[in-house]
Order: C-alpha cells, then sequence, then structure tokens
C-alpha cells in the first residue's frame, strides 16, 4: 500500500520549485499525492512568512486538523520553508500535534525525517542557523541549497521548469523577513545550472524561469572567472531543444547594461522585466532601505526602453509603509501612470517582527487606508494594463501553450479539443481554443478580444503541402 502525501505551497515561485523537489523525492521514497487531506498520512505545508496573512493561513489550516490527529495519532504532519525558519519551536507550542519541521535549508532531509518519526524517534525539527549565530561562512553553510537530479515524470509541466540560481538574500530592504529566513546570498555554481538546464531540454522542456530573489546579482567565480547572469543567459541560450528563458526577480539596482544587452541580443530570453520599484516616493524608498532613488529607478526604466523597445516591465508595490502620506501615496500612483508597467503586484505593508521597519517604525497606516490604496493603485495600474492590450486587438502573437485553461480544468471531460492557455514571449496570458496535443508547442494566436490581464485569440491554422488548383 503506498503511502499517501498531501501537500499545500504558499508563496511564491522559490517555495513552488521547492515543492516540487520535495514531492520528487517522497515520491522516489513511495509516497503517492493525494488531493485532500483527509485521504493523506501525510500532510506538509509549505509556507511562507512575506506577510501576516499568510501565516495565519496556514495556523488555521493545522487547527483545522487537531481533530483529525487525535482520530488517527500516525498521520504525520509537517511545516516546511520560511514559516518554520522563523518560527521554529513556537510552531510546536501553537500546534503541539505537528510532527515535522524543517526550513528552507533543510528540505533534503525531510524523507529521513519522516522516517525517524515512524521508527519512534519523536517529533523532528531541523532549521538553519540564525544570521547573527555565527561567522558567514557557517551560516551559508547550514542553509543548503536543494537542488536534486530532477525526474521529469515530477514536474507539474514538463515543458517549463524553474531553475533555481542562487539562494538568499543580502538586501535587507527593511520591511522584509526574506534575508532572515533565506539566509545569505549564494549563487550556484554556472556549471550545475548548466548541466541541469541541459538536462531540463533532454527532456523536452522549452522554457527555464531562472530564479533568485535579487535573480541580477548572480555571481559565481570558478577557476578565476567570474559568471554574471548576462554571461550565464548567453550560455543558456546555446542549448539545443529550449525556446524561452526567463528570469525574476530583479532589483532595480543591479540592472547593468550587460544584462539588458543580453536581453536584448539573445532571441530566446524573454523580453519580459520584474523589477520591483516598493514606492514612488524618496522618502518611503529610504525609510525602506532599497538603495536607490525613484529618480534612479526611472533613469533605468528608461534605460530598459531604449535599450529593449517593447519589453514588458513589470513591478511590486508595498502600500501604507511605515509614515507613509497622501502625499507619498500620490508620488507612488504618479510613477505607476509615467511607467506603464505591462502589471504590478500591489501589497499592503504588513508588519514582520524581525525586521528592521518593526524595530524602528510604527505601523501607523489604518487598515481602511492602506485597503483604499491598494484599490486605488490597482485601479490605475488595471486601466493601463487594458489601454496596452488594446493595440495587440487584430495582431499575431507567438504563444508557448502551457495546458488546459483554469475553466477546462474544471470541466475536465477528457476531450481532446479544449480551451488552452498560454504566454506570449512578453509574458502576456493567451487563452485560445484547442488540442490537448498542441500543450508545449509555440503557437501563432490572433487576438480578437483583450481585458486588463487576458489576451483572447484563436489558433492560425497554417497551410502545409502544395496549393491545389482547379483549372
Ligand atoms: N509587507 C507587505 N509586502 C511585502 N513584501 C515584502 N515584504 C513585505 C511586507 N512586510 C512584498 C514586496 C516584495 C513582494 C514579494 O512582497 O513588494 O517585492
Ligand atoms: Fe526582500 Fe529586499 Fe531581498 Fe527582495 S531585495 S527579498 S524585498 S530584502
Amino acid at each position: 500500500m503506498p503511502k499517501q502525501l498531501y501537500i499545500e505551497t504558499v508563496g511564491c515561485q522559490m517555495n513552488m520549485l521547492d515543492s516540487e523537489l520535495v514531492v520528487a523525492s517522497l515520491r522516489k521514497a513511495g509516497y503517492v499525492v493525494v488531493d485532500t487531506p483527509a485521504q493523506a498520512d501525510t500532510i506538509l505545508f509549505n509556507t511562507c512568512s512575506v506577510r501576516q496573512h499568510a501565516e495565519d493561513k496556514i495556523y488555521s489550516a493545522l487547527g483545522r486538523l487537531k481533530h483529525a490527529k487525535k482520530h488517527n495519532p500516525d498521520k504525520i504532519i509537517g511545516v516546511l520553508g520560511c514559516m518554520a525558519q522563523k518560527d521554529q519551536k513556537l510552531i510546536f507550542e501553537r500546534a503541539p500535534f505537528v510532527d515535522l519541521i524543517v526550513g528552507p535549508g533543510q528540505l533534503h532531509q525531510i524523507p529521513d525525517l519522516i522516517e525517524k518519526i515512524h521508527a519512534g524517534e519523536g517529533r523532528q525539527m531541523e532549521v538553519s542557523l540564525d544570521r547573527k549565530a555565527g561567522s558567514r561562512e557557517l551560516v551559508e553553510q547550514s542553509f543548503e541549497s536543494y537542488d536534486p537530479l530532477r525526474d521529469p515524470q515530477m514536474r507539474p509541466t514538463p515543458f517549463q521548469a524553474f531553475v533555481r540560481i542562487m539562494i538568499g538574500c543580502d538586501k535587507f530592504c527593511t520591511y522584509c523577513i526574506v534575508p532572515s529566513v533565506r539566509g545569505p546570498e549564494q549563487s550556484r555554481p554556472a556549471a550545475h545550472i548548466l548541466a541541469e538546464a541541459r538536462q531540463l531540454a533532454d527532456e523536452g522542456c522549452r522554457e527555464i524561469t531562472l530564479l533568485g530573489q535579487t535573480v541580477n546579482s548572480y555571481q559565481h567565480t570558478a577557476d578565476g572567472q567570474t559568471t554574471r547572469l548576462s554571461d550565464l543567459l548567453a550560455e543558456l541560450h546555446e542549448i539545443e531543444g529550449l525556446a524561452r528563458l526567463k528570469f525574476v526577480t530583479n532589483y532595480p539596482k543591479d540592472m547593468t547594461d550587460d544584462l539588458l544587452w543580453a536581453v536584448r541580443d539573445l532571441p530566446k530570453v524573454s523580453p519580459y522585466l520584474h523589477v520591483p520599484a516598493q514606492s514612488g516616493s524618496n522618502r518611503m524608498l529610504g525609510r525602506m532601505k532599497r538603495g536607490y532613488t525613484v529618480e534612479e529607478y526611472r533613469e533605468m526604466l528608461v534605460r530598459i526602453r531604449e535599450t529593449i523597445p517593447g519589453s514588458a516591465v513589470t513591478s511590486d508595490f508595498i502600500v501604507g509603509f511605515c509614515g507613509e502620506t497622501e502625499e507619498d501615496f500620490h508620488e507612488t500612483v504618479e510613477l505607476v501612470r509615467e511607467s506603464r508597467f505591462k502589471n504590478s503586484f500591489i501589497f499592503k505593508y504588513s508588519e514582520r517582527p524581525g525586521t528592521k521597519s518593526f524595530q524602528l517604525y510604527p505601523d501607523d497606516v489604518p487598515e481602511e487606508v492602506k485597503r483604499r490604496r491598494n484599490n486605488e493603485l490597482l485601479a490605475v495600474q488595471n486601466a493601463i494594463s487594458e489601454e496596452d492590450n488594446l493595440p495587440l486587438l487584430g495582431q499575431t502573437v507567438e504563444v508557448l501553450v502551457e495546458g488546459p485553461s483554469k475553466v477546462a480544468q474544471r470541466n475536465d471531460d477528457g476531450a481532446s479539443n479544449l480551451q488552452l492557455v498560454g504566454r506570449t514571449h512578453c509574458d502576456r496570458i493567451v487563452v485560445f481554443d484547442g488540442n490537448r496535443r498542441q500543450v508545449g508547442q509555440l503557437l501563432d494566436v490572433a487576438i480578437y478580444d483583450v481585458d486588463d490581464f487576458t489576451l483572447f485569440g484563436s489558433v492560425v491554422t497554417q497551410h502545409v503541402g502544395p496549393e491545389v488548383y482547379s483549372l
């Protein structure tokens, strides 16, 4: 009888990749994945600590399992990822029925830790060192990058893959918990990344998205030779079979010209850059310790648009950061209005114990003001997104087909014709009718409708074979 695994993942792409790799390692150990916690004998939560809300969701999901654990004490319940690193033993205190706590730097140990619990060794906790607990070298060693050999059968979509190129972050923006829970910035050796990408391409992968908290700060030196992200992209570009290369998330100050030239000159690299601005007010950027002024951010945008005309830029913003006045907020609105991002992710500031802003500044913008600013900024961005999608009406775009759309997934009756979803080279989402066999292909799609978020189109059928004329 195979063991049944249920896993829930919240947070960023890094967490999605971590969960994929944890699932793969447990499948190798004889687990099958099930759809509900009720069916499972092992329940894992891969967690996020960036905002309070993400943590609350996990604690309430854990609360709902209290009874299940009482009725079935052999069920294993585990908390993985950023919350495990941040709260550590506190999780055992708040949810005493949890068996397993594993930080993002110890994920490779999960199969062994579960074995120990089964063997009666009691609950298990493995986390990395606190950033101040020892020398940089020691702390770095305690955060182990989790990049085992990929197993093609175990990827959610065989045609797309995330590849980690660095872990951790050294920027210490004052609002952000990531540098504490994901540890010091460490770039992976280029040779490892290239080997992983080659293997993925051999298995039929068409698109690779390189991941790093500040992906464009990537730098690795081996045998006296330094590889930057631009160099890495040039090498990845040579790999046969790969059609698209993307990378997230960029840090504005590290958006160097060599990287922009690489995006311009390498056709497989998507002309799409996610470069969070966070605020349009210099006072807020200073308090956030982002390390740039709004003028410098604007200058960077000009450079991007001059170097890569037609590229899509996206951003993140935090509204209601400590001390944000209406005037500060309007400066952010102004930046969004003039920058014409493809889209922006907007977040209400969430105070995180353990960060500098938690220590230094009161969280003094009322919740309803944060909510209003969030909605206002989103409305400005959405109007721009729709306006900028309009010129695509009637155009033909090249789409990498990702799979059935959400609607088709809900009503899946196994038919080969169904609604598909894919993305353009600039990361725009396209929905169209197609055939299951087209998943993983690059297709031309003619656009007949757009909204702020999605393009709707139909596949351009190509005429193949000789023309036959009646005489
Ligand atoms: N509160 C709200 N948003 C935050 N982010 C990071 N930390 C916080 C916080 N404490 C946002 C930033 C970042 C995105 C991933 O999450 O905008 O770019
Ligand atoms: Fe957090 Fe700033 Fe690092 Fe991004 S760059 S992960 S916001 S500390």
